[in-house]
């Protein structure tokens, strides 16, 4: 079987975007990859968390996890820090990695934007922390979103460079865009993605948002000028609405407009957000269940990382024979 992996990072409940753009494809994976699944804690401190919240989140994470699908029988599921080979091969692919195709990564970019110098070191170097989740386990495809394609492409740049320099030790990965729904995008600004660190909650429908809240958030998205619920190229906002209302209803896009010819943008909001509240609710059950059996989730992590120990050690002791530090 082919192997896939995947990581989400700890730093609030998810989002529609993570379980359209990550989660969902992930479980669908699961029938015809070996799929290794994780909670990237360390990724998720390169920026300041609060250490209460940030544990939560992880249970929350490994929660949404287990009630989307995800089979912790046949999918390695686990927290990074608990498998300390991924900080060890990420320093020694610092060593590769060269500082200009680090300052070329758009999403560093954006999260240092307007900071100067004082963005961590860590946020620096997170590709390279990433490439290390991936290298480490013999990773052939990396489903991720739209946004984290030019990570994963430094990823197989340092798997290609490593092997040049020392010999054939890495797999060189490649990564899996989802097409359809691969960028929901937000709704208070639908040129941007939606984001868990959008300064507005306004912009995500969370995966724990309750239906009043679902309701507020939908009435208050952005629209197009005009009067029809069609989207388009230069109907930004509504191609989003109608994303989502497709992917949760697995209906068309074509139709949805058709459903909604003649009628207010109104009557469209008030039945998403109707659908969305359908669709959360025994998902947000699911979830809670998972969190309030806190020993069995964290055994579930526990034996997954024992798994994944065993190949990371694998792998690391071949990495430090390869590069001469091993005697
Ligand atoms: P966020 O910006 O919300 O913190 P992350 O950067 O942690 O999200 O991304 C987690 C995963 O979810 C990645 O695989 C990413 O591609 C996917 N993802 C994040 N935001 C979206 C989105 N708006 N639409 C689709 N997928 C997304
Ligand atoms: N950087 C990814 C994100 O923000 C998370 C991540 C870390 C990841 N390590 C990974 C994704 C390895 C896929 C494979 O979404």
């Amino acid at each position: 079987m082919i192997k896939a992996l995947t990581a989400l990072q700890p730093t609030n409940f998810f989002h529609i975007g993570n379980w359209f753009g990550a989660i969902e494809p992930a479980v669908a994976l699961q029938r015809d990859h070996k799929l290794s699944m994780f909670i990237v804690d360390y990724h998720a401190i390169t920026v300041p968390q609060k250490p209460e919240e940030l544990r939560k989140n992880i249970l929350f994470a490994a929660a949404t996890y287990l009630a989307a699908g995800i089979d912790p029988k046949t999918t390695t599921l686990f927290q990074q820090s608990a498998v300390s080979e991924h900080t060890e091969l990420a320093w020694v692919l610092n060593c590769i990695a060269k500082v200009g195709e680090l300052e070329r990564m758009t999403q560093f970019k954006d999260k240092a934007k307007g900071k100067g110098e004082s963005v961590s070191m860590g946020l620096f170097g997170y590709p390279v922390l990433m490439a290390a989740d991936i290298l480490l386990y013999d990773t052939e495809v990396v489903p991720v979103g739209e946004d984290q394609k030019q990570h994963v492409e430094l990823a197989r740049d340092l798997a290609i460079r490593f092997n040049r320099d020392f010999g054939e030790t890495f797999v060189v990965p490649v990564p899996k865009i989802r097409e359809v729904g691969a960028r929901i995008m937000g709704l208070d600004d639908p040129m941007k993605k939606m984001s868990k660190s959008a300064p507005s909650a306004k912009n995500y429908i969370s995966l724990m948002d309750d239906a009043d809240t679902v309701v507020k958030k939908i009435k208050g998205a952005v629209t197009d000028s005009g009067s029809e619920i069609r989207g388009g190229n230069d109907r930004p906002a509504f191609s989003n609405l109608l994303a989502i209302y497709s992917l949760i209803t697995h209906r068309s896009v074509e139709a949805i407009e058709t459903e909604y010819i003649g009628k207010q943008y109104s009557d469209f909001k008030g039945d998403l957000a109707e659908v969305l509240n359908l669709w959360l609710a025994p998902l947000q059950a699911k979830i809670k269940t998972f969190v309030e059996h806190e020993n069995d989730l964290k055994a579930i992590l526990n034996e997954g990382a024992q798994r994944a120990r065993e190949q990371a050690q694998r792998r690391m002791k071949q990495v430090r024979e390869r590069i001469g530090v091993a005697l």
